[in-house]
């Protein structure tokens, strides 16, 4: 299911609207992304608003289940076209009827039939995958479904899959990145499922990949996280990692494995009782302080056992909750801070993928501001 609107036609025109919608002042995220715009069955023949990027839009079905997504503002007088009314597969805005088809392109306004050349609003390419909707945020012509970020397993019916409800947090986004970057955390806000004793203190491995960061350690012959002890299908020590990695903009894998003690380690065989987790988990940015927050696990035990998944969701969810409490906390902590703060040794992942994404956006706006003059 992919549309993507002003390709073909009027390419020239849709980049200039792009460029001077970027040029009104430098951007603070990466445009030139996919992000995760709802979960596919949140998106319905209604229209409804959504705020990404700190973009409103108005998102809907059309008569052939394809998702549309138009800028939420009727050129005129920036009614959101969300207040408005479907019509077939055209939205009347809900002020003077200007009315616009899925590309975005006004195909009705009141005066004597003309249609002045630049009533039309942004038509964002949208691609379902994984149950999710991902859409493109900035330049429609450098879309390419094929950078969605790869699930290698998630068809595989040897896996089983637990997912549960967006959350929306008032932070930042990449408090959230920083987050699962930090596989120490789990020591104190997750002590009753994820953390044990040696989450506190083992030392961290950090890599810096072609799109992103990894932090990783193995944990040999320690006592499983008391989540774990409830899903893995053996007893007694274990060893244990922690693979905790984003990718840009906002998109990470943590991959959990838990094998008996002793068959684990960077060059262990892993024993045929390993329990492996690789849970997923995406951030948009709704605005500079909210995100919304899609996640699920995908397991290589007991694909089809549903008891399983929903104890799964529920603890899982439990734990992100404890995530939110905290990182909300953070937000207005570092917000109205009063005295610096400061950086630990454990921050050395965080600190590589905000200095890397940071000069993707730099770069992103360097090359809007040449394409503007
Ligand atoms: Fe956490």
């Amino acid at each position: 299911m992919w549309r993507i609107a002003a390709l073909g036609t009027g390419l020239a025109t849709r980049d200039r609207i792009e460029i001077d919608r970027c040029s009104m002042e430098a951007n603070m995220f990466l445009r030139n992304a996919w992000y995760v715009v709802a979960w596919a069955e949140e998106i319905t023949p209604e229209l409804q608003q959504v705020t990404v990027l700190g973009e409103r839009i108005c998102i809907f079905r059309n008569s052939t289940e394809e998702i549309i997504a138009l800028e939420d503002a009727c050129p005129h007088r920036k009614l959101p076209l969300s207040k408005g009314r479907k019509k077939g597969d055209t939205v009347e805005c809900g002020y003077h009827g200007l009315t616009f088809d899925c590309a975005g392109k006004c195909v009705w306004a009141p005066g004597q039939g003309r249609i002045p050349s630049n009533a039309n609003v942004h038509a964002y390419p949208v691609f379902q995958k994984y149950g999710l909707a991902w859409i493109w945020m900035g330049n429609p012509a450098l879309a390419d479904t094929n950078e969605i970020f790869d699930i290698p397993n998630y068809d595989d019916p040897a896996w089983g899959i637990n997912r549960g409800a967006a959350m929306e947090l008032q932070c930042n986004y990449l408090l959230m990145c920083d987050n699962l970057l930090d596989p120490t955390h789990v020591a104190w806000v997750h002590a009753g499922s994820f953390g044990q004793a040696a989450t506190k203190d083992a030392p961290l491995r950090i890599t810096k990949t072609h799109d992103g960061v990894i932090v990783h350690r193995w944990m040999l012959n320690v006592e499983p996280a008391p989540f774990y002890k409830k899903v893995i299908g053996f007893s007694g020590n274990c060893d244990r990692l922690q693979h905790y990695e984003v990718r840009y903009p906002s998109h990470a894998l943590i991959r959990a494995i838990f094998t008996p003690a002793g068959t684990g380690g960077p060059d262990g065989a892993l024993h045929d009782d390993v329990f492996i987790m690789d849970s997923y988990n995406f951030m948009t940015p709704m605005t500079e302080s909210e995100t919304r927050y899609y996640w699920f696990q995908l397991r290589n035990i007991r694909p089809g056992d549903e008891a399983l998944s929903r104890l799964m969701s529920d603890d899982v969810q439990h734990a992100f909750e404890e995530d939110r409490a905290v990182l909300n906390e953070v937000q207005k902590g570092m917000t109205n801070k009063t005295t610096p703060h400061i950086d630990l040794p454990i921050d050395g992942g965080q600190l590589r993928f905000r200095r890397q994404l940071q000069a993707m956006i730099n770069e992103e706006n360097e090359v809007d501001r040449q394409m503007a003059d």
